[in-house]
């Protein structure tokens, strides 16, 4: 494929954080979601297999696995900020989210005033993490490396709310009914896959393979597929 070089020859590595349903997440031993489908998409088009690395999340949006060579596509439900462009790339937007508040159902919490005193999950290095110390003062905020640790905290009481992206809360509220997502705050975030600096020759296959996934129907579909009832 034109100019792409790719550090396992004929392998897409990529990068992702897991659990991170529906995006990424395992079934049974494979590596399952809507932007796995979107990274096979990818490999397709460059003739290479698909090969994931499953990494902390903080390797992932700090660049240092993309400038190590732990792989060359880091997607990972990961939005795109000033501080990660300083280093990695980002492909164009392929997603919107929003920050949001899980709760145990019945706990009546449904602002952030709400929360003052109570312990709060957020997963390190992520938005959810800086919005919460920005927005949330009162709160005792407590730091986990990925979102299945995050969730059993929930679901044990060591926390009493979880601050994440909406669509792996909304999709977790709705498998486990007795939690919900009570408040969205609304923080405009847009997920984009990163690779190194200056790799301007695959940014440009992701940039036109997600592109053509717009028009084609193929995002749609997977859309559906994923987040569809
Ligand atoms: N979108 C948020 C961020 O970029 C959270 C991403 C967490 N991703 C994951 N695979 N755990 O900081």
């Amino acid at each position: 494929e034109g100019g792409v070089e790719l550090t396992n020859p004929g392998q897409l590595t990529w990068c992702t954080s897991l659990p991170y349903e529906p995006f990424e997440f395992q079934q049974g031993d494979q590596v399952v979601g809507f932007e796995v489908d979107l990274v096979a998409l990818i490999a397709e088009r460059l003739n290479a297999t698909p090969t994931v690395v499953v990494t902390a999340f903080e390797g992932i949006q700090s660049g240092t696995d993309l400038t190590v060579g732990t792989c060359d596509l880091a997607a990972a439900g990961m939005t795109i900020t000033p501080t990660r462009e300083e280093n990695f790339d980002f492909s164009e937007p392929f997603f919107d989210a929003t920050q949001a508040l899980l709760v145990r159902a019945d706990s009546g919490i449904t602002t952030a005033e709400q929360l003052a005193g109570r312990n709060v999950g957020v997963q390190n290095g992520t938005t959810g993490a800086d919005y919460a110390a920005a927005n949330i003062p009162g709160a005792n905020l407590v730091t986990f490396e990925d979102l299945g640790l995050l969730t059993t905290a929930i679901q044990t009481g060591q926390v009493d709310a979880v601050i994440q992206d909406n669509g792996p809360l909304l999709s977790f509220a709705t498998q486990n009914p007795e939690f919900a997502v009570t408040t969205e705050f609304d923080t405009g975030e847009q997920y984009g896959m990163g690779v190194r600096t200056g790799n301007t020759a695959l940014l440009d296959v992701v940039n036109e393979v997600l592109a053509t996934s717009r028009t084609d129907g193929t995002y749609d579909a997977a859309y559906e597929k994923w987040f569809g009832t």
